[in-house]
Order: structure tokens, then sequence, then C-alpha cells
């Protein structure tokens, strides 16, 4: 696979499911594919996101892990010191990051993050979504964000990192980029906005957002 465009499976597939209407689709075939040696995860950076490992600190109580894909953010997380799920729509996904870290202690499990299991709803002292929202037709964004920021529990905190555009800016999809108003949306539903980073580092636009649910009142 030496010398290919990282990046030209996730399109061609994601290209073939988007024109059927399925939002999804792709990403099992991606790592499907990617389990033969047939395709490139081009996500695929084999440890935690750099914005994650600067961010996190010792903690406990349980964590949530949305759109998981490899496990890399997942293991990370249960390294500080969480009980942590990790969830992917790719049951490819899962099995691959079970295979990985065989022995872990998160639990790894096939969801959809636009129809997640009841007993998630405000169950997680840490939430943590990274480039999950962004990997979904725009469409499906204001839905997505509502549902990350519903499994955050009284007192918890939620960690967003994403890539970022201008209002309005172009998109060349997928991903489909989250735009300043859109990261706001996270603090919508009773979600405090602890902080916001805007990260720019050449062409590259990123953000890392923590949000907070105010802890319940006795
Ligand atoms: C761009 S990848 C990022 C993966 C991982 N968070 C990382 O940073 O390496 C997006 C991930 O979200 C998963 N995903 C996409 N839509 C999802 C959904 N509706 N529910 C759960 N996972 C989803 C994909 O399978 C994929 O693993």
């Amino acid at each position: 696979m030496a010398g290919r465009d990282p990046d030209e499976d996730a399109i061609r597939l994601a290209a073939e499911s988007l024109a059927q209407g399925d939002a999804t689709g792709w990403f099992e075939r991606l790592y499907a594919e990617s389990a033969t040696g047939d395709a490139i995860v081009p996500w695929d950076s084999r440890s935690p996101h750099f914005l994650l490992a600067d961010w996190g600190a010792p903690g406990h109580g349980r964590a949530l892990v949305v759109g998981a894909g490899l496990g890399d953010d997942a293991e990370f997380v249960a390294g500080l010191g969480y009980e942590t799920v990790a969830f992917d729509v790719s049951e490819s996904a899962v099995r691959l990051a079970q295979e990985r870290f065989q022995g872990s202690e998160v639990r790894y499990q096939v969801a959809d993050l636009l129809d997640p299991p009841a007993a998630w709803r405000r169950a997680f002292d840490l939430v943590v979504e990274v480039m999950t929202v962004q990997a979904l037709p725009e469409p499906l964004h204001a839905r997505a964000i509502a549902k990350v920021a519903e499994f955050v529990g009284p007192g918890g905190t939620l960690l967003v990192i994403a890539s970022g555009r201008e209002e309005g800016g172009p998109v060349f999809a997928p991903p489909w980029p989250l735009t300043p108003s859109e990261i706001e949306t996270f603090a919508a539903g009773g979600m405090e906005r602890v902080k916001v980073e805007e990260l720019r580092d050449g062409e590259r636009h990123r953000w890392r957002a923590t949000f907070r649910r105010p802890a319940a009142v006795h």
C-alpha cells in the first residue's frame, strides 16, 4: 500500500454509500477492507489524538468514547483511571479494537450515535468525542451533537475534538468540519461551556472544546 493516497479508500467508499443515501455504511466497509489489507483507514494513527493526550488528567468514574474506531483514545482514557465504554457503528472497528487491545479493561461495543442505548442518557462522568460528528453529513450534525451532549451526567465533562471551518465555509466532504455555531451547540440542553479553543496550524483548523453539565442540586 506504500505510496497510495491514505484518503483514497475512504473517499471511494463514502461516495458509494452516500450515493445510496446511507450515511454510515462506508465505515464498516472501510474497516472490514482494512482488516484484509485492501484499504487504508486514514485516521488510524495508532496513538491517542494529540489534543486528547495533551488534555487528559487522571480521573475516576465512568467514561464514554464516541465513535471509538480502533481504540487508541479509549485506551488512553481508561489509562487515566476511568471505567471506560467505547462504541462504534462499525462491527469490524469494534472487533479490530478488541483484537488490538486484548485483555483491555475498556468495554468495546457496537452502537449507533444516532440511536444509542437509552441507559447511556446522562450516565457518564466524562464523554470524549473525537472527529465523529464531523464524519456524518451536515444535516445529521444537530441530532448527533444533541446525542453526544445527552450522554453527560450531572457534574460530568464533555471533550470535543474536531476539524473546524468558518461559518458557511467550503466543505470537501467527508469530513464535514464543524462551524463555530455547531461547536456552541454542544452547550445546548443545559450544558455549560468551559473552554473552546480554536487552533490553527497552517491550513489546519481544529477545535478542542470542553463543556460541563452542572451537578444536580439536592
Ligand atoms: C473519522 S473516524 C474517527 C475515529 C476515532 N474517533 C479517531 O479519532 O481515531 C469516525 C468514527 O466514527 C464512527 N462513526 C460514524 N458514524 C457513527 C455513528 N452514527 N455511531 C457510532 N460511530 C460512528 C466511524 O465508524 C469511525 O470509527
